[in-house]
């Protein structure tokens, strides 16, 4: 599809909130009529828990085929939560042996990107949920990626978001990306109103926002609806649709919204 949006969650950090924005973004757009697709590269298939699909599916039924030399285009994709423009291609723990067997492959950083154009799927929202860390997985996405959202843990050092977009910036050269996936914005997660380290670390966001010529969002409180509805494998908008958190979520689709409607 060609006006597709390829969205990317990446972070220096594990467990920053990559998988649960997934959800709840992918969950947010399709409320709004669009339709969605995630896929999680990560080895830890911790998506399908969030959704509730069985874990670690025969690897015909993952990511895993889409990266086999010979993948004919036949996604397998999954439709959770009864919502039919939503669904996933489930991710595996045999991520990491794809990751190594990549490593004699031709072009690899580029092996995503070709399949996503050569075989694309029909959603206008793709989001890509991978690992933390900048492996060559997470280079697959970079190089696949329209748009890069950054979840950052307020627990984490501040620096971390400036590194990890100096990271960026020196992979897209390096990979020669022309255009290169424009970062979205930065979105501080699990915030303690009120405690000193997170209120001095919110303080610091918006210069560092500014400096990386970035947008900042609102930030996401620790909340425990919010972590029950992964519990109980469902967005949080469906559990709860007057929720105030989903006010983040729709903020940051609206901007998607801007981005399709300008593509
Ligand atoms: N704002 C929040 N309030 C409460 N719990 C949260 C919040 N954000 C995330 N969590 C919980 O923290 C855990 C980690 O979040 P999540 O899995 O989304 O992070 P991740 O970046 O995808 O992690 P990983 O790198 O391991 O894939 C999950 O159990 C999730 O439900
Ligand atoms: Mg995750």
């Amino acid at each position: 599809m060609t006006n597709q949006i390829v969205l990317s969650l990446l972070s220096e950090a594990g467990g920053v909130g990559k998988t649960t924005l997934a959800v709840n973004l992918a969950y947010e757009w399709v409320c709004r009529g669009h339709s969605a697709v995630i896929i999680d590269l990560d080895s830890n298939h911790s998506l399908e828990d969030f959704v509730g699909l069985p874990t670690n599916p025969h690897l015909d039924r993952t990511i895993v085929q889409v990266f086999n030399a010979d993948f004919d285009g036949q996604w397998a994709l999954q439709t959770p939560f009864e919502e039919e423009k939503l669904q996933v291609c489930q991710g595996h723990t045999a991520m990491l042996e794809v990751a190594e067997k990549m490593m004699t492959r031709k072009r690899r950083e580029y092996i995503l990107a070709k399949i996503l154009k050569q075989y694309s799927l029909p959603h206008n929202l793709a989001i890509l949920d991978c690992r933390a860390g900048m492996d060559l997985v997470s280079l697959n996405v970079l190089t696949a990626s329209t748009h890069i959202l950054i979840p950052l843990d307020m627990g984490v050092k501040v620096k971390t978001a400036a590194r990890l977009v100096q990271g960026l910036s020196i992979a897209c050269e390096e990979l020669e990306l022309n255009p290169r996936p424009e970062i979205l914005g930065l979105v501080p997660n699990r915030y303690n109103k009120g405690a000193v380290v997170h209120e001095e670390f919110l303080s610091e966001l918006p210069a560092i926002a500014k400096g990386l010529n970035t947008k900042l969002y609102s930030p996401i409180r620790t909340w425990q609806p919010l972590n029950n509805s992964a519990v109980l494998a469902s967005p949080l908008k469906k559990l709860r649709p007057g929720d105030p958190i989903c006010q983040v979520f729709s903020e940051i689709v609206d901007d998607l919204e801007k981005i399709f409607v300008n593509k």
